[in-house]
């Protein structure tokens, strides 16, 4: 008894102690001076890296043509600016009435990247000038810097793919808010390794 007892608590430990050394060995280490909330609770909580999407007309509206980006990517600047020319969006027509884009438009801004407190609005804020105002989150330099290891086989030039704007595609827990590199599964490629 007393060897299994010993066993487990020493299991117990060692598993501590990894994780330690997992949370350790996270890129944010590079990343210093932003909040992140403390330390225990970065491991027993599982807050998502960006807040999902509950509205449900937002997901019928803005996520037909693909996927439902969330609020928090995007500064509120960018999103106000988007949404006063849906006519002209990416060469595509996304006009809506007048209601449906008001409410969107407050939606978007209420729950923008720069009124998050979210791990990645929070990153991508501080990748950005104070009046940088990007239409597209793949144009924002943490996107940028977060994305530039994947070589373009797998991405433009994957028949399966096409481009970066699919999250969805290679992010499983997406929707979910969460972009953990852990979770990525490249569409005819497979997991992604960055060792
Ligand atoms: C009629 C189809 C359509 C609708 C509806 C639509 N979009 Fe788009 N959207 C597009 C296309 C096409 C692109 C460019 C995608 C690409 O380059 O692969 C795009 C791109 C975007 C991007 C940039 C993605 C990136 O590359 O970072 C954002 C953000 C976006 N849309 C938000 C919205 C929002 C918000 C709404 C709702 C108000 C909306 N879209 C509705 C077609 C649509
Ligand atoms: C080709 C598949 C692919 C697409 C499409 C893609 N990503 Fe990623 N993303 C990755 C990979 C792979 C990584 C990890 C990169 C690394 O570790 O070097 C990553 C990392 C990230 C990270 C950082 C996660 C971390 O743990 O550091 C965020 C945030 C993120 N992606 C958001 C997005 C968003 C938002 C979109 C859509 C606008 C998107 N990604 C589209 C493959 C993709």
């Amino acid at each position: 008894m007393k060897h299994i007892k010993t066993l487990i608590t020493g299991t117990g430990i060692a598993g501590l102690l990894l994780t330690t050394a997992l949370v350790i060995a996270d890129d944010d280490k590079y990343e210093k001076g932003e909040h992140e909330g403390s330390f225990l609770s970065r491991i027993f909580s599982k807050k998502p890296d960006v807040a999902p999407v509950k509205n449900t007309l937002y997901k019928e509206e803005c996520g037909s043509c693909h996927f439902a980006y969330q609020p928090g990517l995007l500064p509120a600047r960018s999103w106000k600016k988007m949404m006063g020319d849906l006519e002209n969006h990416f060469e595509e027509n996304a006009e809506l009435d007048k209601e449906t884009q008001n409410k969107l438009t407050n939606y978007l801004v209420d729950n923008a990247a720069d009124h998050a407190n979210y791990k990645r609005s929070i990153r991508i804020m501080n990748s950005l000038g104070k009046n940088d105002a990007p239409l597209r989150i793949t144009e924002t330099p943490y996107f940028i810097r977060k994305h530039d290891e994947i070589p373009k086989r797998m991405v433009k030039d994957n028949p399966k793919l096409g481009s970066f704007s699919k999250c969805a595609a290679c992010h499983m827990n997406a929707e979910k808010g969460s972009y953990d590199d852990d979770e990525v599964r490249i569409p005819g490629v497979g997991k992604w390794d960055d060792d």
